[in-house]
């Protein structure tokens, strides 16, 4: 093979905001059961690495479009990390200031990125569950007359994957074979908007839906409680805390409700928290594909399904962040900060620059 060439992309970008989106559709290649053909599309390739740059993009521009978001006029939004980021991104680029609430027992990396990233955070108890930043961040805005982004309620949310993550997985595989994608969900926008343009484009590819195995809210069969406007009354009878960080908060989602009751999709596996861990840690060092805990329990499920598939089946999983989020969670739990004993092993094999001993 000759020395690899690049060329550029062809075009030079007006701002961050034009980088969103057109994220990659890698092939597994090492880790992948023989027979079947298994892609991730990998969101973490977005400008503030996950899935969530796309919505918070919309969501700030529908709203400027709608006339509801003023110049300089506040933004304010509960969540756990990956959408206050891409609203970050998108605020810093845009000149809005951005508060942010989010329950204490998220990472303490997400906190500070979002501070770097010019926002402010308010905590709120993790005892509250997500229903307590959610509360406050809406107290907060009827309070100051700031801009409330909704990511669980907006049509922005699932509207932006219609118009932009469908679209790409339509264009990548056209006239190619795609039995199964398989997604998590967190709001639902990434399942509610695939699910809308793959039933009428692809109807031949299963939607694999997919949650936490203890916070298995839609496998519970019971409805969430909603106040008169689609807001959740409380928290769901069936959520305990889990460790797949981004997915199913502690209520089933509006946007999410539409891909529940239109029958996005065909079929619905729990996940435990420790094996979507464990298939992050795979994709990292046995594919050099870096994502988060939820991007290694989107991918468990994938490996499930290629499992049984019947020979020539291809998978899609979505990878929705970078694995580099997790530095300081159950993710890198075991991941040594010193020299393993095989490390100092190799160290003491050759003469120079060994470390003195402690
Ligand atoms: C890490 C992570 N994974 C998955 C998701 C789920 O995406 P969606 O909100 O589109 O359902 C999110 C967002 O909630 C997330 O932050």
């Amino acid at each position: 093979m000759g020395i690899r060439r690049t060329e550029g992309r062809g075009r030079l970008y007006e701002s961050i905001l034009d980088t969103v989106g057109d994220t990659p559709v890698i092939r597994i290649n090492r880790i992948a059961p023989a027979g079947v053909t298994v892609y991730v599309k990998a969101e973490a390739f977005n400008p503030a690495a996950s899935v969530k740059d796309r919505l918070a993009l919309n969501i700030i521009e529908a709203a400027e479009r709608e006339g509801k978001l003023k110049p300089g006029q506040t933004v304010v939004e509960a969540t756990s990390g990956n959408t206050g980021i891409g609203l970050a991104m998108v605020c810093a680029a845009k000149g809005y200031p951005l508060v942010v609430t989010m329950a204490d027992s998220f990472s303490v990396e997400r906190r500070r990125l979002m501070r770097f990233l010019g926002a402010k955070v308010v905590l709120t108890p993790r005892a509250l569950k997500g229903f307590g930043m959610y509360s406050k961040a809406r107290e907060l805005a009827e309070k100051n007359g700031w801009f409330l982004a909704s990511q669980f309620e907006t049509k922005a949310n699932a509207d932006i994957h219609e118009s932009t993550t469908a679209q790409e997985i339509l264009g990548d595989f056209k006239g190619q074979r795609l039995d199964y994608f398989v997604s998590g969900y967190g709001t639902g926008g990434t399942v509610t908007g695939v699910g809308r343009v793959l039933r009428k484009e692809r109807p031949e590819v299963k939607i694999i839906l997919t949650e936490p195995a203890n916070a298995a809210l839609i496998s519970s069969g019971k409805a969430q409680d909603r106040t008169g406007d689609g807001n959740p009354a409380g928290s769901h009878p069936a959520f305990e805390p889990h460790p797949i960080q981004g997915w199913t908060p502690d209520f089933i989602p509006l946007v999410l409700q539409e891909a529940l009751d239109r029958k996005f999709y065909d079929d619905l596996i729990p996940v435990p928290g420790p094996e979507g861990i464990a298939w992050s840690k795979r994709l990292a060092a046995e594919e050099g594909i870096f994502t988060g805990i939820s991007g290694g329990a989107t991918f468990a499920v994938a490996m499930r399904i290629a499992e049984k598939a019947p020979k020539g089946s291809v998978i899609l999983a979505v990878l929705p962040d970078t694995g580099e989020r997790y530095l300081s969670t159950p993710l890198f739990e075991g991941i040594a900060e010193g020299m393993t004993e095989e490390e100092a092993e190799l160290s003491r094999s050759t003469p120079t620059a060994q470390m003195a001993a402690e």
